[in-house]
């Protein structure tokens, strides 16, 4: 198990879902952890039960949108004028919104844009910031993406836009940031098994399994331990990249279902 004793990690979107399971296994490790939820509730109730799990208080809980950029400050300074360092942030929030692209409302359209570029935007900012004045040598940026800012998928226009900028800003950070120690990367998750996608089908996981080469979708802890690699100094010398952790999903380009059997070439050059 990998150690990030002493470590001050921040989380957004963590009530639930994967965001929740990186603040665990973090909490789990040794670190000192920010856990913000739009639901202030749940963020309570999470934070509660992963103190619960360490034996420790670990985990503080902040209730805020992460599309409020003065919150998201307030949330950074906070923490790392409490600990004098920031090590890891994981801009995770986001929000993920089906409309077809002739129907997509400009309402729809700023909402999503808000929460997964603006809230990436300045949760990294202000995360960066306060790495660079408390003097962390090894920050890390880590982006929550997706496998639909790299292929098409239909009615998820506006959120594969936006997924596919938040692989364009870890590139662009990457470069900024690079004299100051700090590594930005993103993780790009298939289908993935969480509280929302078994509330929006039941049979997610077994609806989604066929995709992806490997034949299985993702649990919470594949992209949970993509972040904790990344977050390691043995990952110092990874950056401005985005991991696919897809089973394979998006290496895959359709074939027409009545391709005949591949003719056996074995004999003849062609
Ligand atoms: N689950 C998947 O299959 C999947 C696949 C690809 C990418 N992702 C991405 O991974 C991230 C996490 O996905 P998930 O399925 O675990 O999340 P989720 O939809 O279950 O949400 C997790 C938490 O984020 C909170 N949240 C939503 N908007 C917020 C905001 N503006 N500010 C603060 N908190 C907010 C929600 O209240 C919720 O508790 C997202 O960025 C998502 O786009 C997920």
């Amino acid at each position: 198990m990998k150690s990030f004793d002493e470590y001050v990690v921040v989380v957004t979107g963590a009530g639930q879902g994967i965001g929740y399971g990186l603040c665990l296994a973090f909490a789990k490790a040794g670190a000192k952890v920010a856990l913000n939820d739009l639901d202030g509730d749940l963020a309570i109730a999470a934070a509660h039960k992963i103190n619960e799990q360490v034996c420790a208080e670990a985990v503080t809980p902040y209730g805020f949108d992460t599309a409020e950029v003065a919150a998201v400050r307030t949330m950074i300074d906070a923490v790392s004028h409490k600990h004098g360092r920031l090590d890891v942030a994981i801009a995770n929030a986001g929000l993920s919104h089906f409309g077809r692209f002739l129907d997509y409302t400009p309402e729809a359209f700023d909402r999503v844009t808000a929460v997964n570029l603006r809230g990436t935007f300045f949760t990294a900012q202000a995360a960066a910031r306060a790495m660079i004045k408390t003097g962390t040598k090894s920050g890390r940026l880590i982006f929550m993406s997706s496998v639909t800012g790299n292929q098409a998928y239909p009615n998820l226009n506006a959120y594969g836009m936006t997924k596919a900028g938040i692989q364009q800003l870890a590139r662009v950070l990457a470069v900024e940031l690079g004299a100051h120690g700090i590594t930005v990367n993103a993780i790009a998750p298939g289908a993935t098994v969480t509280e929302r996608t078994m509330a929006d089908d039941p049979s997610y996981d077994t609806n989604w399994q066929g995709v992806a080469p490997n034949q299985r979708v993702a649990q919470v802890e594949d992209i949970v331990e993509t972040a904790l690699f990344l977050a390691t100094p043995q990952a110092r010398h990874i950056t401005g990249q985005t991991i696919m952790v897809d089973g394979g999903w998006t290496l895959i380009s359709p074939i027409p279902e009545a391709t005949p059997d591949i003719p056996d070439t074995s004999s003849k050059l062609r």
